[in-house]
């Protein structure tokens, strides 16, 4: 069985890029039905128990895949973001990595932004990283990870599902998006860019 994560703030500590109402639709009717969902899954398949998310993400398909990606996808989100002001800074590799393939943070942030806008539809937009520290911006659609098929890591996302800023923002995904970049989490960015390596989302959900 796999679990909701724990969130690591109060569900009131996000504003002003998400208020209550929007993280209890969020984390707890969407978030936790991807999770009932897989947990569903795991009923008439029990080897999905024994396997980590990382891994079911990897090798399914289906709806199996939909609910396993969509999970770890919204853990992911959910610990990318933190409340306002406490978001640290890039590590030094990470702003020289930044400094080298963006140019300045503020063209990293415009292309983020651009990249969510332009995700057509319901999908994520991440930044990611290569084995050799090469920075790029996927966008993604609905459940689709980066990182099958020997894809890049990631180390950030935004969620661009409608569900996602729609109790706060309504239409305008370019507000929704601008204030999430005021409230990155760096320290986890920095962690993800120095271990390279997809992160470990099951310990926290089992
Ligand atoms: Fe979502």
């Amino acid at each position: 069985m796999f679990k909701l994560p724990q969130l690591p703030y109060l569900k009131t500590e996000l504003v002003p890029l998400f208020n209550e109402e929007q993280m209890t639709f969020h984390y707890e009717k969407h978030h936790k039905a991807y999770i009932d969902n897989l947990n569903k899954f795991a009923e008439t398949d029990p080897s999905l128990n024994e396997k980590s998310l990382e891994e079911i993400t990897l090798n399914s398909t289906g709806g199996v895949f939909n609910n396993a990606a969509q999970s770890w996808n919204h853990t992911f989100f959910w610990f990318g973001i933190t409340p306002a002001g406490k978001g640290g800074q890039p590590s030094p590799d990470l702003m020289a990595a930044i400094t080298r393939d963006f140019g300045t943070m503020d063209e990293l942030k415009a292309k983020f932004v651009d990249g969510g806008m332009k995700t057509f539809g319901s999908g994520w937009i991440w930044l990611c990283t290569d084995a050799a520290g090469k920075l790029s911006l996927v966008s993604t659609s609905n459940a689709a990870v980066p990182f099958t098929g020997n894809g890049p890591t990631p180390l950030l996302v935004a969620d661009v599902w409608e569900h996602a800023y729609y109790v706060d923002y309504r239409n305008l995904r370019m507000k929704y998006l601008e204030t999430f970049w005021s409230q990155v989490n760096w320290n986890f960015v920095s962690e993800n860019f120095a271990t390279k390596k997809v992160r470990n989302l099951t310990t926290a959900m089992k």
